[in-house]
């Protein structure tokens, strides 16, 4: 379509334990043609670009990574773009996942989807068992991160 420029997807992830987010974020970046920042990485002048916007995060204390919701809170109005959500998570139960959606919508986003899993954690005490949630994500893991993404990209 003339003067028609398709817009990309961005996704802004932290990952700071053992890079279990990342490997999530590499996997759905690769289906999606995404390009992938961390929040200090992401130059607020370019977010016009992307018109779907992945937001990832491990969990740290029951919540996603501050500079994640950070960088949600300091972002224009969103209405009109679509976003996602990804977390890692040492216990399901303690993900932290709808504090991270809940950040996306009251942006303005529209939520397109969600996708959570274990990732290895040895944080505190949990050291000294060896950790928990050992070899996560593992390729199933990523396999179901890839049909995440591909479901969002019939979706744009
Ligand atoms: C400081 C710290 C706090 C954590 N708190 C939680 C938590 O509250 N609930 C949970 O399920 N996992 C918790 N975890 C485990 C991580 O969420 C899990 O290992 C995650 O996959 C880490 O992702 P990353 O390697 O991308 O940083 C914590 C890990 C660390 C290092």
């Amino acid at each position: 379509m003339p003067g028609h420029t398709p817009k990309k997807t961005l996704i802004v992830y932290m990952s700071i334990h053992h890079g279990n987010t990342e490997k999530i974020a590499k996997r759905m970046a690769k289906v999606l043609g995404a390009d992938l920042k961390k929040p200090y990485e992401v130059n607020s002048d370019d977010l016009d670009k992307y018109d779907l916007i992945g937001f990832g995060s491990g969990t740290y204390f029951r919540k996603p990574h501050i500079a994640i919701i950070d960088f949600l809170d300091k972002l224009p109005d969103a209405r009109g773009k679509k976003a996602f959500a990804f977390m890692t998570c040492g216990v399901f139960v303690f993900s932290g996942l709808g504090a991270l959606k809940k950040a996306i919508k009251a942006k303005g986003f529209g939520l397109a989807g969600e996708y959570c899993c274990r990732g290895f954690d040895t944080w505190g005490p949990l050291k000294f068992i060896g950790g928990i949630a050992k070899g996560r994500p593992n390729e199933r893991d990523l396999e179901k991160a890839e049909q995440f993404a591909l479901g969002l990209k019939r979706l744009n």
